[in-house]
């Protein structure tokens, strides 16, 4: 079948396209009803489905001749450590863990925040709460105590399951102080913290409700999958907004695991049994989906890296992973690849070693940049292939689809609509625009499965943030067009989200953490281009009359203040002082003009700026 072919045969019969699509799983019982409308006027996929995730991931196929192949390979240079589980050991591990969560009163429905390094023991956690229908909550490692307090008051966890620490290039992370901070700071307290100890940094555990984690999954019993609905939740992820407040996406059973599914074999080509890396991290939806989920659910070898793309030890370090493990696609983010360039433009670490098994680069979470992508050309001679996609979709929008039709490549381009993404490019009044113009990039309700269903406990919010700007479509915040030859090109945010690193950041929340500091009296923070990062937020701010303070300590001051309230993650270095800020007439900030002067790109003046002769000075400053 062709592309074109796959993408009508979505469009014409959606019902039809992902019935179809839903029996390459293993249901306990098969949804009667495809797609339905809840009384909001939200869509959920096979909503009367009985299904388990885990169950569909791990036992079906440890009972269909899958036992002894391996599932899970843990290769960790940071600790010296490689350990490969066969899907019965992983199953096995898992329905102990589970057994270990029933046993602290956790039940189907409940939420479970996993706060974890890139070892097994993460995935064992999502998948323990996917086997008793728990939700789980996975928050990224890098973030600090604040953050990890919001998500705790939010998703009110009955328990924390997380590691002594975390093993970064330069240092060790302790958690269990942070988790420590995060409950003094939250509201809602967890009825227990379960702490995986690493003998890197070994936490201690004297507060109420802490335990060993090895020491209950001892003597805890193996449970049986539970049966959960289709539209049952999976799991919470939160991710950056526009507010500081972070945005709990929520992901139902039944369509993820159908989209998972589809998309090993139809985007990357991946038959079960063959090794997909995905070189993320399980904090955020790229590491859900293509470290754990998906993978697992095709039937295939995942590789679980704790390491960087460079310095564990070198700039050889993928490529290494790839020959030992005999890794088919690699899936990783531009900046990694950037990273990775800087320190061998030459590819002299590429020549050491067999990468015969790899077939085809995949880059998303940012744009993959034309230089980049033409080194990795050069260097490999094979695909590489840039695709779009959001926390909130789970996985591609447009994609290069190479298990249907292997599509030309054009640079800078994410390729084309995934089936069941039915894309347009809208202006702000909502009217389509003509091919190679820029818009707003929108997706026509209903959207397919995997997608949100709403933001955890906050309806109004999924439906003012994405539903309301176009009436009928899904607004994705990004901008960009699509070629004559429909192919997509995805631009950049139109909102205050920026991108650091493939990570997902709020310059709102940047803000908000900079107004905190005593002696400023107004800020704005805006993402900055960086060769390396892709962007790099830099923060400007007005001091309050008076203060005397040296500006180099605020500067200062405030590089600490992100760390502690956001964490390192959110790479906050720069803070420009300036005396005052563009704004509109009616005083609003003027952040895009602020980014391209910034940027050095040509911008027009906005007619509603209040005084133009802000910007000439904000000039002179930088
Ligand atoms: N736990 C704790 N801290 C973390 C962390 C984690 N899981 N991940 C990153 N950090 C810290 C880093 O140690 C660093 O701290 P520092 O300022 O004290 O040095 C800070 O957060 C910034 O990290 P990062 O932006 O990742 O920069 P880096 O200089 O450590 O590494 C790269 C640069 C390019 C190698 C790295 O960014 C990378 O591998 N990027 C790929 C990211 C990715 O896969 N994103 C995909 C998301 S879909
Ligand atoms: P996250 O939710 O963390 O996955 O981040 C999603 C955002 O990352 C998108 O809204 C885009 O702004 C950006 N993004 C991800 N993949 C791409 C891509 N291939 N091209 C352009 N932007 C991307």
């Amino acid at each position: 079948m062709s592309y074109q072919q796959e993408l009508d045969a979505s469009k014409n019969n959606p019902e039809g396209f992902w019935r179809e699509k839903s029996k390459a799983l293993e249901w306990f019982k098969s949804p009667q009803k495809v797609l339905t409308q809840d009384e909001e006027g939200i869509h959920h996929w096979f909503a009367d489905g009985e299904m388990n995730t885990a169950y569909m991931a791990l036992d079906h196929h440890v009972e269909n001749g899958r036992a002894d192949q391996p599932a899970l390979i843990y290769d960790s240079p940071v600790t010296e450590t490689k350990k490969t589980y066969s899907y019965r050991e992983l199953r096995d591990e898992v329905a102990q863990t589970a057994g270990m969560l029933k046993k602290l009163g956790v039940e189907k429905g409940d939420r479970v925040i996993v706060y974890m390094p890139m070892i097994p023991q993460a995935a064992v956690a999502m998948l323990a709460c996917a086997r008793i229908g728990a939700i789980h909550s996975v928050v990224f490692g890098g973030f600090a105590a604040p953050e990890l307090a919001v998500r705790i008051d939010d998703a009110s966890p009955k328990v924390i399951l997380s590691a002594s620490c975390g093993v970064e290039i330069k240092r060790i992370i302790q958690y269990k102080p942070l988790i420590d901070e995060a409950i003094k700071l939250a509201k809602h307290t967890p009825q227990n913290v379960v702490v995986y100890q690493r003998p890197q940094a070994v936490a201690e555990l004297s507060q109420d409700g802490d335990l060993d984690w090895l020491e209950v999954v001892s003597s805890a019993q193996p449970v049986e999958c539970t049966s959960v609905k289709g539209s049952d939740l999976l799991y919470i992820l939160y991710t950056s907004g526009t507010t500081g407040k972070p945005k709990g996406v929520v992901r139902e059973n039944g369509g993820h695991a159908v989209a998972m599914k589809y998309s090993m074999e139809a985007i990357y080509d991946i038959k079960p049994g063959e090794v997909f890396w995905s070189a993320s991290d399980v904090g955020w939806v790229v590491g859900h989906s293509y470290i754990v989920y998906a993978p697992l659910l095709q039937g295939c070898t995942t590789v679980f890296f704790e390491g960087k793309p460079i310095m564990t030890p070198d700039a050889g370090a993928f490529w290494r992973v790839i020959s030992e493990y005999k890794v088919k696609a690699l899936f990783a983010a531009p900046t990694a690849f950037r990273a990775i360039k800087k320190e061998d433009p030459k590819g002299d670490f590429i020549k050491q070693y067999d990468l015969s098994s790899l077939e085809t680069l995949f880059a998303a979470g940012e744009r993959l940049d034309p230089p980049t992508y033409e080194w990795l050309n050069e260097q490999f001679k094979l695909p590489v292939i840039d695709h779009w996609w959001q926390t909130e979709t789970g996985w591609a929008i447009s994609a290069n689809m190479r298990g249907i039709e292997k599509m030309p490549i054009k640079p800078g381009s994410s390729t084309v609509p995934v089936p069941g993404f039915d894309i347009h490019i809208l202006d702000d009044n909502g009217q389509e625009v003509a091919a190679n113009q820029q818009g707003n990039i929108a997706i026509k309700l209903p959207l397919p499965p995997s997608c949100l269903t709403t933001v955890w406990g906050d309806m109004s919010r999924f439906k003012a943030s994405y539903l309301e700007t176009f009436p009928g479509y899904y607004v994705s915040g990004d901008g960009g067009y699509i070629d004559d030859d429909s192919y997509l090109f995805v631009m950049g945010r139109t909102d205050d989200v920026i991108n650091v690193s493939g990570h997902r950041l709020s310059t709102g929340e940047m803000e908000e953490v900079i107004a905190t500091h005593p002696a400023v009296a107004e800020c704005a923070v805006i993402g900055r281009r960086d060769d390396l990062k892709g962007q790099m937020p830099l923060g400007f701010a007005i001091l309050k009359s008076g203060v005397e303070t040296d500006q180099a300590d605020i500067k200062q001051a405030l590089v600490q203040l992100m760390r502690d309230k956001i964490g390192a993650v959110a790479c906050y270095k720069d803070t420009v002082i300036v005396e005052r800020l563009p704004k509109t007439r009616s005083g609003k900030i003027l952040r895009k003009t602020l980014r391209q002067l910034v940027d050095g790109e040509d911008y027009v003046i906005p007619s509603t700026i209040d005084d133009p002769a802000i910007l000439d000075e904000i000039h002179q400053i930088l």
